[in-house]
């Protein structure tokens, strides 16, 4: 007989992996042993990825090999190229990804292979496609026929800035969205890593996994909240933020960008966010949403003791970088990518079925009888 489960799967190890680790009652995260304080604006997300999918973070040479197969890796394959623009006029945005991702499975080189080597080069093409992915379901569905080719001088952060806003970002505006990316890159076992380790578990390949954890991603309790907080932040009038906040959770409304299923103090990213809110607040000369944010995160922990997650300030640093609210998610599975393709890496390096047990809640004894003398 099995044991009760635990719902939702609360504090159960699911798996081992090197790949990232939480300390949720001291608030801290670590992508293979490196505090997220030490990499977050001094490491771009591009150093991270390797540093996710390769074992190391990279030499000067070793970037910059990286970066240029990260570049060769950016062909979208015929069928992505044929069918975006039906996609980008029927389907929303992580539908749309979780269509194109597939789809660009089909023309990559290595896509009937889960050999290690096979394996690394597929997460490098799936790391420099997703953000085209996104830009270029954006051009189509604003009219525009593609978006500016990159810019060979940009990284993966600037070119999607420039690709969805139309403009070449400042400096500073790159290099925030470049520490957005690299906050967002690995979480342990967060909902959509483990769908695409159980996945990967049954020996299907990486494109099958990436889909299976885009469609994960794609929920509001996950990645989806956002692009929720947005919405929210845009429902609210600023001068009655505390009233419209204290309503929302007397009516047992959640409130998202709160709260965390492992942290029990302030999720570290949303330290760094919070922070590069604050400065996007001057810079573009209106601090409404982060003035919103910061008291709505007063009320929240006055009323709930709950802290800000990683989504919360997300929110308004993408509002105030002019990446549109809808595209927040997709954002989340750019720099998300990373970590998603190094856990199917691992998952496949030392692998077993991943099939847990059930407990069964049913009827029991049930009398068969035949259909006429049901
Ligand atoms: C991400 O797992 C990861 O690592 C995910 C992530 C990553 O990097 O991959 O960190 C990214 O998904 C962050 C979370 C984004 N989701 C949201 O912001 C949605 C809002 N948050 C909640 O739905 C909730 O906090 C979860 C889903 C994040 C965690 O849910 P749990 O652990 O199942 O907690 P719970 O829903 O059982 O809540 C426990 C208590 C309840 O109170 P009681 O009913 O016991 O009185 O806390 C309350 C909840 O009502 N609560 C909230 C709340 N979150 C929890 N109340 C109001 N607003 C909230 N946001």
């Amino acid at each position: 007989m099995a044991d009760k489960p635990t719902k939702g799967l609360a504090d159960v190890v699911a798996a081992s992996t090197a790949l990232s680790d939480i300390d949720g009652k001291a608030g801290r995260l670590f992508y293979r042993g490196y505090d997220i304080h030490d990499l977050a604006g001094r490491t771009t997300f591009e150093e991270t990825a390797h540093l996710l999918q390769r074992g190391k973070l990279p030499t000067r040479a070793e970037l910059a090999a990286y970066v240029d197969e990260l570049h060769d890796g950016r062909a979208l394959g015929v069928l992505v190229s044929h069918n975006l623009p039906e996609i980008a006029s029927k389907q929303k945005p992580m539908e749309a990804l979780r269509s194109l991702v597939s789809l660009a499975g089909a023309d990559d080189p290595d896509k009937d292979s889960i050999a290690p080597d096979a394996n690394l080069r597929k997460a490098a093409r799936l790391t420099a496609q997703q953000p085209l992915l996104v830009a270029q379901y954006h051009a189509f569905r604003t009219g525009k026929d593609v978006p500016p080719e990159p810019d060979p001088s940009l990284s993966i952060a600037g070119n999607f800035l420039l690709q969805v806003t139309g403009r070449v970002p400042s400096q500073r505006e790159a290099e925030l969205f470049d520490t957005c990316l690299v906050l967002h890159a690995d979480h342990t076992m967060n909902a959509s890593t483990f769908a695409a380790r159980v996945c990967a578990a049954t020996l299907s390949d990486m494109h099958s996994a990436i889909v299976a954890a885009i469609g994960t991603l794609k929920g509001p309790l996950h990645g989806g909240a956002n692009e929720q907080v947005m919405k929210t932040l845009e429902s609210i009038s600023p001068g009655n933020v505390a009233q419209a906040v204290r309503e929302k959770l007397d009516a047992h409304e959640k409130i998202m960008g709160f709260g965390h299923r492992v942290y029990k103090t302030e999720d570290p990213r949303a330290t760094h966010l919070r922070r590069m809110s604050a400065e996007l607040a001057e810079s573009t000369g209106d601090d409404t949403y982060y003035r919103m944010s910061k008291e709505m995160e007063e009320v929240v922990f006055e009323s709930k003791g709950l802290y800000p997650n990683v989504d919360f300030y997300a929110a308004s640093v993408y509002h105030y970088l002019g990446i549109p609210t809808d595209l927040f998610t997709p954002v989340f599975s750019i720099s998300r990518m990373s970590g998603w393709t190094a856990h199917v890496i691992e998952q496949h390096a030392d692998n077993r079925l991943i099939r847990p047990d059930s407990e069964y809640i049913g009827e029991r004894d049930q009398k068969w009888k035949p259909i006429d003398e049901r």
